[in-house]
């Protein structure tokens, strides 16, 4: 039977952003820093450091500099940061990130929500930032929220997908994310968002964003994987949320992740004992277990 399922996956760990955007508790910056200091010990080679937004809309990554120039940054790691305009830009580029992170949706009430702007207006605001960023030689990718569900406005279809996709295709994104930002998706409905992507961007530049709120984003990335994507993003010890989805959880961790690939063969390039290590510093500083099967599973063990 031929497989469309790729031999080797490439893991962006979206937990310096992502997972911590939400965190109610003050993280400093040096446990952010340390953090992906961890991350790449364990052989990430693409990790989110953090975004560059108005910091009344989510104080926590109010440090954006302090933790860009604070991490040994290793050769062969990509170093990305969210930029919703060209003021994030303008603050990011200061700090040298290796791809910048435009970022809208395919629900009108929740780009007005998250970035206060319709879907038309965030492209217009993503042009010039998409534009500086690829002449300063920055790679560019395209977050795009709410793919199979939204908050507000409940099921989304393909089509809407498609017309965003078209979008980020048509102002120069190298690259999107499929994201399912309230976990909501199951296999067959993200395979229709991957399927509505892939009419703009080929399968190599797609990538998988899933938070795990109902528990399926490991199935919807064995669904993704059938149909050939091989980028995915993950949060370490399944950190975060985000602060204009409410009730939403984090993305699936890390380790899980890893764990599954693993097991089916698929090369990541990751230590999983390292990164469990990883996500047990974070969970630690924070006060609480990680939200990983396989990292509580394995530290049981460890410990027993
Ligand atoms: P706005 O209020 O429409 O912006 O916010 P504005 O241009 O009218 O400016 C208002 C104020 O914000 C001004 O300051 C600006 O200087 C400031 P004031 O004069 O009032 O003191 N401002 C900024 N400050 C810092 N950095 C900036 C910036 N831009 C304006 N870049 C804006 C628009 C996008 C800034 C705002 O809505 C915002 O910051 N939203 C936060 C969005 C966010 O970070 N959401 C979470 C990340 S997305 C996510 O998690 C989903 C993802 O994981 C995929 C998935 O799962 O779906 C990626
Ligand atoms: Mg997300």
């Amino acid at each position: 039977m031929k497989s469309n399922i790729p031999t080797r996956v490439r893991i962006v760990d979206v937990g310096p952003r992502d997972g911590l955007q939400n965190e109610k508790q003050p993280v400093p910056a040096a446990v952010k820093i340390a953090l992906v200091q961890h991350l790449q010990d364990a052989g990430l080679k693409e990790i989110e450091v953090t975004s560059y937004v108005s910091p009344k809309w989510v104080p926590q990554m109010a440090d954006n500099h302090q933790v860009m120039a604070g991490i040994a940054r290793q050769a062969g790691v990509r170093y990305s940061v969210l930029t919703p305009n060209l003021k994030g830009w303008e603050a990011a580029v200061l700090d040298k990130p290796d791809e910048i992170v435009v970022f809208g949706a395919a629900s009108e009430a929740f780009s007005q929500k998250n970035i206060n702007c319709s879907i038309a207006e965030s492209i217009e605001r993503f042009a010039p930032v998409v534009q500086a960023a690829l002449a300063a030689g920055v790679a560019v990718r395209g977050a795009m929220s709410c793919t199979v569900g939204c908050p507000y406005e409940g099921e989304i279809a393909p089509e809407r997908v498609e017309y965003l996709a078209g979008l980020m295709r048509g102002i120069g994104v190298e690259r999107v994310d499929v994201a399912d930002t309230i976990g909501v998706g199951t296999p067959l409905k993200v395979q229709r968002a991957i399927a509505a992507t892939a009419r703009h961007f080929a399968i190599d530049d797609i990538s998988g964003h899933f938070h795990d709120t109902y528990g399926q984003a490991l199935a919807n990335t064995l669904a993704a994987l059938e149909l050939g994507v091989w980028n995915y993003q993950s949060s370490i010890a399944g950190l975060g949320g985000c602060p204009y989805a409410k009730g939403a959880t984090g993305n699936v961790a890390t380790e899980d992740l890893v764990y599954l690939l693993h097991g089916m063969g698929i090369d990541t390039g990751i230590n999983l004992d390292k990164l469990v290590d990883a996500g047990a510093y974070i969970s630690d500083y924070l006060g609480r277990k990680p939200q990983s099967r396989v990292a509580v599973a394995l530290l049981n063990k460890r410990a027993g």
